[in-house]
């Protein structure tokens, strides 16, 4: 028997993780449910977002029995881990900001963390660059619009790179003849707009994705639950993708699921699908 893995997000940036989890475990089947009828998560108060996940988890954990659920999202990883782990007994593993990561590669010590308001808010994501930030001086900057614009980057829509520049400026900080030189993609649709971050970019830095590591993490907690987890080395694992709105993906973002090997689940009634669970 395939294991199963559940890969969940607001959106469609939890990708950026599927694909390295899918090459990790080419023979597991996939669920990848985006959370659109809530998108963006960004903007949510804390409490409402606690409650919204743990109740729509409650109803795709039941529909789908995963073995191991990825919350590929970094605005619910750094809020939502502690009840998801204390109410259900299924591993879960999250995505949180690359704070170690950029820490031991920026040689300048100044590093930045691009992700949404509600992750820059966090507790969580301060006590990590408290732990483990170091004498690196780290800049927090909570974009509002770059997750919609990976979004409509991904269903074919012209980009504004004027607003690009905009939203990633305040990581570029110049102080004492030493400039940011690393980046940490704390939100997982950014990786999808790498190639324009490069461009609009005032210096190159490096752009740290933390989705490889995710994968690794994945597939060592699938090792720990026993010798039937880990997903093989054949191919041949299926992939359905849910949308909570019920809302058919646009022709451009339905190439790019097809590019994932991911089936689109009938817009009527994808499975896990709840308009009360959803919208709430
Ligand atoms: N992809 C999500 C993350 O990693 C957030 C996008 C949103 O604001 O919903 O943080």
């Amino acid at each position: 028997m395939s294991v199963r893995v559940l890969v969940f997000d607001s959106g469609i940036g939890g990708l950026s993780v599927f694909g390295p989890l899918r090459a990790a475990l080419p023979a597991a089947d996939f669920v990848y449910v985006a959370d659109d009828a809530a998108f963006p998560y960004g903007a949510w108060e804390e409490w409402a977002l606690v409650e919204h996940v743990v109740r729509l988890m409650e109803r795709l954990i039941a529909m789908h029995r995963p073995d191991i659920v990825v919350i590929a999202c970094n605005t619910a990883s750094t809020l939502v881990l502690p009840p998801l782990r204390e109410r259900f007994t299924v591993p879960f593993v999250g995505t949180v900001p690359a704070v170690k990561p950029a820490a031991e590669r920026s040689r300048s010590r100044l590093a930045s963390v691009l992700a949404t308001p509600g992750t820059v808010k966090r507790d969580y994501t301060h006590a990590l660059i408290a732990t483990h930030g170091g004498d690196c001086a780290f800049t927090l900057v909570g974009s509002a619009r770059l997750a919609a614009i990976a979004e409509a980057k991904l269903s074919g829509e012209v980009l504004d790179e004027a607003a690009i520049a905009a939203e990633i400026a305040p990581c570029f900080v110049a102080h004492d003849g030493r400039r940011t030189d690393t980046v940490a993609l704390a939100c997982t649709h950014y990786p999808f707009l790498l190639a324009e971050f490069e461009k609009l970019a005032p210096w190159p830095v490096t752009f740290i994705d933390p989705a490889p590591a995710i994968a690794r993490r994945a597939v060592q907690v699938l090792a720990e639950k026993g010798p039937a987890a880990p997903g093989g080395v054949a191919g041949g694992g299926t992939g359905l993708a849910v949308f909570t709105s019920g809302r058919a993906p646009s022709a451009s973002l339905a190439r790019t699921l097809a590019g994932f090997g991911l089936a689109i689940a009938a817009p009527d009634a994808p499975p896990g699908f709840d308009k009360t669970a959803a919208n709430l």
